[in-house]
């Protein structure tokens, strides 16, 4: 049995039980559902080789939402109602998870996301879990960076209005920053999607800011670098874990270099566990290093096969009851316990970036 089936491959059958995951394998995220795909195939054909859960094996069926909510929403129905998983795995973005997980709670089936930072997700009710931490910390760990490692005094930010991570994660650094003692000279928004962004920047260079906090995904943040270094805005960029890709460096080059952004996970820990994940990905994914999709993807595999270890029996309500039960669990990206919101509490790293890659700066605890 292949540890991945792609949707409506293999039958499910009594020797099987069947995971569903949902992720943006194209389009304007698709390094997020690629890496996430590869973290959960990795976790489930470790699960296997160790002879699977109650004398099964498991498979995923994977689909691509096409970074759309809309079709992330079908997606999870597609899942529930025809391909009868026990369980989702996904999504990256908070606006496709929480389109997810209202069909998910309607239907009492369990989903875990890796990796969405949106408060709300998790809102949506006692079937939906994540194995991160929440934006309102992190937003807390870039504001406090720029204030006491950076010393900003005055910042803008430049919001996508189309995504609700980005609008959360906005609302949030402006505040603390300001309880920090800054202050925002402006804020400026763009939709997922564009391209231009020379208005927002010339008017947030009237400004003069020491800094601009731009918590957005990769594929536009690339982007607003090139065009901000153009219009000779030189001071740091900050962003939050959506810069997390390989691409951010491709689209942004040299302008992105000296830049900040908070993660989940350094690929630099010296952790022994840590060191063997990215060895065993390497070894299955062209020597590709795992990022912190990939680490989270994987940690909400092994989280799910844990609880399904657990649970009495594969239903919703057992497999609820013993994800939420979920303490200490050991992930590649931080211990994980599971608290009574269904939310991971962790630590948070900086990174900089810096000739076509991200190191390791510090780690804020929470
Ligand atoms: N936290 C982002 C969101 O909620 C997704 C993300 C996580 C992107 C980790 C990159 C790395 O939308």
């Amino acid at each position: 049995v292949p540890a991945v089936a792609q949707g409506g491959g293999t039958p499910a059958g009594n020797d099987v039980i069947v995971l569903g995951e949902v992720g943006a394998l194209t389009g304007g995220q698709a390094t997020f559902g690629i890496s996430s795909r590869n973290g959960i195939a990795l976790a489930l054909k470790e699960a296997n080789a160790a002879g699977g859960v109650k004398g099964k094996k498991l498979v995923v069926r994977v689909y691509d939402d096409q970074s759309k909510p809309e079709e992330a929403a079908q997606a999870v129905t597609r899942l529930i109602t025809q391909d009868k998983v026990v369980l989702i795995l996904g999504e990256v973005a908070s606006s496709s998870s929480l389109a997810m997980a209202e069909k998910a709670q309607a239907a009492g089936v369990p989903m875990i996301t890796p990796s969405s930072t949106n408060p709300t997700v998790t809102e949506k009710g006692d079937y939906i879990f994540r194995v991160c931490f929440i934006d309102p910390f992190q937003g807390f760990v870039m504001a406090k960076f720029a204030r006491e490692h950076l010393k900003l005094n005055k910042v803008a930010v430049l919001q996508d209005n189309k995504s609700a991570y980005s609008i959360g994660l906005t609302e949030v650094f402006r505040q603390k920053f300001a309880e920090l003692g800054g202050k925002i000279t402006v804020t400026e928004s763009y939709s997922q999607g564009d391209t231009d962004y020379r208005a927002q920047l010339t008017a947030i260079k009237k400004t003069q800011p020491e800094g601009i906090y731009v918590p957005g995904y990769y594929s536009e943040v690339g982007v607003i670098a090139r065009q901000a270094r153009e219009l000779g805005l030189k001071v740091p960029l900050m962003g939050g874990d959506g810069w997390d890709s390989e691409k951010l460096f491709e689209l942004g080059g040299s302008a992105i270099d000296g830049s900040y952004f908070s993660n989940h996970y350094s690929p630099d820990n010296p952790d022994e566990r840590v060191k063997k994940f990215i060895a065993d990905y390497k070894a299955d994914y062209n020597g590709a290093v795992p990022d912190a999709l990939a680490a989270l993807a994987y940690d909400a595999a092994w989280v799910a096969i844990d609880a399904l270890k657990r649970a009495p029996d594969t239903s919703g309500p057992a497999l609820r009851d013993a994800i939420a039960q979920t303490k200490n669990f050991p992930g590649v990206a931080g211990a994980i316990t599971l608290d009574a919101k269904r939310n991971a509490v962790k630590s948070a790293v900086v990174l900089k970036v810096a000739d076509g890659k991200s190191t390791y700066v510090t780690t804020i605890a929470p």
